[in-house]
């Protein structure tokens, strides 16, 4: 079946993209031979004079290059061709006779937004789904098909290098603004204008790709001669090493291609595909590009197996507590159309949490993702009450109550004397198991744990806890509907610390031990950065609250004994009342406005060790802290609490941000290899006795040489 169908109208051919059986747009082999050939055809073709390039899904242009390709590269030579194909075919489009306009609405991404910098002309709709972006460093490589030679040519150096180094999105307005594009215009002329282009560029009437950036004195200084080219781009190169801790090599990589392409155009192309070539291969690029699969696979995942099943649509969703938690979820809900009732003790508090509300969104209309229309909107779904009115025809009920299991059970029994009989009751409890809060339930078989991370609107991950009761229509459905609120969803088994607080405990733990040791917070807090966490342990510590620290580390002590005992300073600073980050004093000193700064040296007095810091080498910090996590980590899958390496690791990433570089614990153990985590742990147990005792399974894995995942990428 054929990708692409073409209409004539008076002269133009109206090129329309939409890959059969896909949801997407994406450029395959298959896909750039359909073009080619069809580009020869239309050249041929002298009643051809223009042509119009739109997508045939409905809410995106192109999703970017086929990543299964992809797989079937083993060699940097095959990438480095596929990126020559893919100059090869964008040059015979730039070199078109006839001129192409790119009609683009909705998300065009990486390989989609290169092709459109080669069209003679591009419209975007004015639409808040059209985004425009080159993600490539996420996935550890960078655009290849001539990507960082098109676009600092078309937009500068600046704006350029912003996008290719960081992927961030560019929206419609935006893209206007930086010359990205030439035109925005309503949605629904879109097709219609480009048509009229494509006539217009025919004629002669109308100039082929116009330089549409907007220069200014500065931009001349610093742009458009070598010595201001030579300092932004070192200036780049110092930040991104700055940023990436020289985990990355992508963006670097990036930047030579970019420089090259300065001294000599052809040199610029050579060196793109040289280093794309070389990008694809690295291990970075590999455990990224398995955890872009592996989130693909959890999107299409029902959470309870293949077995066909109904799922209950959410169109109403209580809350019981309106509090930092509660209003998060809340905030997330209605953007996403589901209508709220938000129930908490007294009006002063149900008013805070729509206030809190109301501040997320007005992050959005901010950031111009949403118009204040749309805000008033989103904030209409949104309703307040102080008793259970309206909670007569909710779906489900997100209880997000203080961390109390008498209150919860207060609440569930409440809430259950109002809900309609097929309504779900999620608990959003870090700590307390489901099975305990089912107690109170007279259906436990419609109780689960909807576990979000804060911020709620930001935290990617959600993990669905279910008990030996959950019916499995009920975990389906609330699978779906953290779906619909735009979360990666794991499902795990109910126990103490569900599978992400779990393994964050031996982590915090050590990171807490180093200290008892004698090792300086900023030690131990760079290490882990340099491993590739997005924050230090000790850090997080302050972040996550020092009395909620202490509290789950006493929880996590009564459930697994010594093993996971919180370190001796943690439990001193507890005791001292220091609360970390929100009450302005933690291991990190804070200002009123709770801003960090340096470390309060008066902590360490609360070490066993004192004020005597001893060094302990880096490598070893890092080792005692991340072998306690993955080992943790394999004991989960032991138990059963997480389905699959798959969720392991990105429950790992993508709820406490383990280095996505590294893909995530048991990635991280197949790649270095489980015989040698096994030998770490068990001399770290002899040192630090017992807390490090390997995992059964991963001696038995060791014994084996076997793997979590299949060598190569796919982590399904
Ligand atoms: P919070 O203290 O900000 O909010 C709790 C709210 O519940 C308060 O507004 C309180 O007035 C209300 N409340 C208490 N009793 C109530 C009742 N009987 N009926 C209605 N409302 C009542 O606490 P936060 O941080 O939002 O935590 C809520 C839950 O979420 C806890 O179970 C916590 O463990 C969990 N959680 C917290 C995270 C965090 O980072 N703060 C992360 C993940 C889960």
């Amino acid at each position: 079946m054929s990708a692409l169908t073409v209409g004539m109208e008076d002269g133009i051919a109206v090129i329309t993209f939409d890959l059969p059986g896909e949801p997407v747009n994406k450029f395959s082999q298959a896909v750039k031979d359909e073009f080619l050939a069809l580009f020869d055809r239309l050249e041929g073709d002298q009643a051809v004079r223009g042509a119009v390039l739109i997508s045939g899904k409905p809410d995106s242009f192109v999703a970017g290059a086929d990543i299964d390709e992809f797989l079937r590269w083993t060699t940097a030579a095959q990438a480095e061709k596929a990126s020559r194909d893919g100059h090869a075919m964008l040059d015979r489009l730039e070199g078109l006779r006839l001129p192409v306009v790119a009609a683009i609405h909705g998300a065009c991404m990486g390989g989609g937004l290169e092709a459109e910098l080669a069209c003679a002309y591009r419209v975007v709709s004015d639409h808040p789904k059209t985004v425009l972006a080159l993600p490539e460093v996420q996935l550890g490589i960078f655009p290849g098909a001539g990507g960082t030679q098109r676009l600092p040519r078309t937009v500068g150096l600046q704006a350029a290098l912003d996008m290719i180094l960081t992927g961030k999105n560019v929206r419609a307005r935006k893209a206007a603004q930086i010359g990205l594009v030439h035109e925005m215009v309503h949605p629904a002329i879109l097709r219609q204008v480009a048509v009229q282009r494509a006539r217009e560029i025919a004629d002669g009437v109308r100039d082929r790709n116009p330089d549409a950036r907007r220069r200014n004195a500065a931009s001349f200084l610093l742009e458009e001669n070598p010595v201001g080219r030579g300092i932004v781009l070192r200036k780049a190169r110092a930040m991104t090493l700055k940023k990436t801790r020289g985990n990355y090599p992508a963006p670097l990589a990036a930047l030579d291609a970019i420089a090259a392409g300065y001294d000599d155009p052809a040199k610029g192309y050579r060196e793109e595909a040289r280093l794309f070539g070389e990008m694809a291969m690295t291990p970075i690029s590999r455990e990224l590009i398995g955890i872009f699969f592996a989130s693909t696979a959890l999107k299409k995942d029902s959470g309870v197996g293949d077995a066909p099943v109904t799922t209950l649509p959410v169109r109403k969703l209580g809350i019981l507590g309106a509090g930092f938690m509660g209003a998060g979820i809340a905030g997330v809900a209605v953007q996403k159309g589901t209508l709220v009732r938000l129930k908490d003790a007294d009006l002063a508090r149900v008013g805070k949490g729509l206030a809190a509300i109301r501040d997320v969104l007005k992050e959005g209309v901010t950031r111009r993702h949403i118009t204040r229309q749309q805000m008033d909107d989103q904030l209409l779904l949104a309703g307040g009450t102080t008793d259970y009115s309206g909670f007569e025809n909710v779906d489900l009920v997100i209880e997000a109550v203080f961390e109390d299991v008498h209150v919860k059970h207060t609440v569930v029994r409440e809430v259950e004397r109002v809900l309609p009989p097929h309504a779900i009751v999620a608990s959003n409890t870090s700590t307390i198991p489901i099975t305990r809060i089912a107690q109170a339930s007279s259906r436990p078989e419609r109780v689960l744990g909807m576990h979000f991370f804060s911020p709620v609107h930001k935290m990617p991950l959600l993990e669905i806890i279910v008990t030996a009761q959950t019916a499995r229509e009920v975990t389906a459905s609330a699978v779906a509907y953290g779906k619909t609120l735009g979360k990666t969803v794991i499902v795990v088994r109910d126990a103490p610390g569900f599978y992400v607080n779990r393994i964050l405990a031996p982590y915090l733990n050590e990171a807490g031990r180093l200290l008892d040791g004698g090792a300086a917070i900023d030690a131990v807090d760079t290490a882990l950065l340099d491993f590739g966490f997005p924050v230090g342990p000790i850090t997080l510590l302050d972040e996550v609250g020092l009395d909620i620290a202490g509290k789950s580390g006493a929880i996590f002590l009564d459930a697994f004994g010594d093993r996971l005992a919180p370190s001796a300073t943690l439990r001193k600073v507890v005791e001292s009342g220091r609360l970390g980050r929100k009450g302005k004093q933690g291991f990190y000193r804070y200002d009123a406005d709770g801003r960090k700064g340096g470390i309060d040296e008066s902590v360490y007095a609360f070490t066993p060790s004192g004020a005597q810091r001893v060094t302990i080498a880096a490598d070893e910090m890092q080792q005692r802290c991340v072998l306690g996590m993955v080992n943790e980590a394999v004991r989960c899958l032991e138990e059963g609490i997480i389905a699959s390496p798959r969720d392991g690791d990105i429950g790992a990433v993508f709820g406490i941000g383990f280095p996505p570089f590294r893909g995530g614990p048991f990635r991280y153990i197949d790649a270095v290899g489980a015989g040698w985590v096994v030998e770490q742990l068990e001399e770290l147990n002899s040192r630090f006795g017992g807390r490090f005792e390997p995992a059964e399974r991963l001696i038995l894995m060791a014994r084996k040489g076997e793997r979590f995942h299949p060598a190569g990428m796919r982590a399904v």
